[in-house]
């Protein structure tokens, strides 16, 4: 009897300790064949950063991190931005930094007053009290950890895409923006092209219709750029990882189009990979045959399904002679739009009431001249005054300029940024979400909810004016 009572007892023992075990709160249970993400509760000391807008900078002083490919063609634009002005800036390497002063020298704008080098010089950059933006170009696994850093610091941070490599990264931005109440936006300028925008624009003044189905992608042969990164810091990320790696250039822009925590959520993804035929080729070519296996699939495909009955599709191919492509499809009852390979519409909308046309027929493109009519119509608004100087200035035909312009006209007028913390963190979560999902034989995936049950609290998205708000704000009030 003894004998038995001591058993249950460690049965029982054993079944508590099980119990007690810490589950990882931002991981994941598998349960009826799909895996299911947690989604933690709000820590008490947090607030939703859905709408936030900070205090107003006058002139807001930026601090640059990573001066490599990217960070330096963010050097060469910003000194055409009228409300900021690069105070700082930071590489491993100080022959980089020497390099971004010459690039302001040579565009007639002040040196940087701050010059920081080594690993940890964005520590120093970031504790000074005099800067008020970090604006990160470095490689993806330091995005995370120094913008954590940055906002810990009270520094508001715009991170280059993707802005995290894993969920807790993802978690580890919106914790760390909900309690230091600081911005944190992810650079993804494809929202910013003239294309999409024009397109989104139409979309919310329903030419399209109900927006059914959305593809978006990445689709770039890298080939020639491999040599160019800092330490192999892209190879060795792709030659380790299966997944969409670089999904946000292709789920930006239609994430905004269907109002992904705006009014819908992501729900359940679904990823599969190809095998790495030209991804292994390439590997050994660097390193020997065989040195590496390389992980990336030559082609991930990935779909996704919304609450509100909407799919998404999201590819990803950076090894193959596919040419450029990031697809932007969206395929709405009353109209539809594509831009690879070239730009196309076909409306059969009855609103289409601003614009002569003749051709107008939802089974058939319009002809060029039509769709650009249409696109001149609906010009979207942020671009009203842009256009021509984001022209001019470049960076991506003029996306890079109006995406940093947007940044600091936000900042400076104290409005709501175009992209915030929760963008930030569902466009780069499928980096983790589609390689487990391929790790599991291509699993269903049930999404975290960064916003914590408020995806539904917003109608659309919205791009701030001061002048608008300015305006309602003289507007008499309803009696
Ligand atoms: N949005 C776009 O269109 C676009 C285009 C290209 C690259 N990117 C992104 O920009 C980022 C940088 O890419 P890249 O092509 O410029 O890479 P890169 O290798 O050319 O540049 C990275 C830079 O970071 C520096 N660096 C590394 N460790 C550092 C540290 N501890 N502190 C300070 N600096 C450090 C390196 O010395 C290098 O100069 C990546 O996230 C990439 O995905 C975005």
């Amino acid at each position: 009897m003894k004998r038995i009572l001591f058993a249950l007892t460690a049965v029982a023992l054993i079944a508590c300790a099980c119990q007690k075990q810490p589950a990882d709160p931002y991981g994941y249970t598998i349960k009826d064949n799909q895996i299911v993400y947690n989604t933690p509760a709000r820590p008490a000391d947090q607030q939703s950063m859905l709408g936030f807008a900070a205090e107003p900078i006058e002139n807001v002083r930026v601090g640059l991190v990573g001066l490599g490919d990217r960070g330096t063609g963010a050097v060469w634009r910003m000194p055409y931005q009228e409300f900021a002005t690069v105070v700082a800036l930071c590489d491993l390497y100080p022959e980089r930094v020497e390099r971004a002063q010459k690039v302001l020298e040579e565009l007639g704008a002040p040196r940087a007053i701050y010059e920081f080098s080594g690993e940890e010089g964005y520590k120093q950059l970031c504790e000074r009290d005099d800067i008020d933006l970090v604006y990160l170009a470095v490689p993806w696994q330091l995005h995370t950890p120094i913008a954590v850093y940055a906002m810990e610091h009270g520094k508001h941070v715009a991170i280059e895409v993707p802005a995290a490599t894993s969920i807790q990264e993802c978690w580890d931005l919106v914790n760390t923006s909900e309690r230091t109440r600081k911005h944190c936006m992810m650079l993804e300028n494809c929202c910013y092209d003239f294309f999409e925008l024009n397109c989104l624009n139409m979309i919310q003044q329903g030419l399209f219709g109900d927006i059914v189905h959305v593809e978006g992608s990445y689709c770039h042969n890298l080939d020639p750029y491999w040599d160019g990164y800092q330490g192999d810091w892209r190879m060795i990320y792709n030659r380790a990882h299966h997944g969409d790696v670089y999904p946000t250039h292709g789920i930006g822009p239609i994430c905004q189009d269907i109002n992904i925590h705006r009014g819908d959520k992501m729900d359940v993804l679904v990823a599969m990979d190809s095998d790495a035929f030209a991804g292994q080729a390439i590997a050994d070519k660097r390193y020997g045959e065989g040195a590496y296996q390389y992980a990336n699939g030559d082609h991930t495909t990935t779909m996704i399904r919304t609450r509100k009955g909407k799919t998404i599709l999201v590819e990803h191919d950076v090894v193959t002679p596919r040419p450029y492509s990031r697809m932007y499809q969206v395929v709405g009852t009353k109209g539809f739009a594509n831009k690879y390979p070239n730009e196309g519409l076909a409306l059969g909308s009855e609103d289409v009431g601003k614009v002569a046309y003749d051709n107008l027929d939802a089974e058939q493109y319009m002809s060029e001249a039509e769709r650009d009519a249409i696109m001149e119509a609906y010009k979207h608004p942020i671009l009203a005054d842009l256009e021509e100087v984001a022209r001019k200035v470049g960076g991506h035909g003029g996306m890079d300029f109006i995406m940093d312009y947007r940044l600091f006209y936000c900042l400076h007028y104290g409005l709501p940024l175009d992209q915030d913390v929760y963008d930030a963190a569902e466009w780069s979560s499928l980096v983790e979400l589609t390689e487990v999902s391929i790790k599991h034989g291509s699993m269903p995936v049930v999404m975290p909810d960064f916003t914590r049950g408020e995806w539904d609290k917003t109608d659309g998205i919205t791009f701030a004016f001061a002048k608008a708000e300015a305006e309602s704000e003289a507007e008499p009030a309803a009696e």
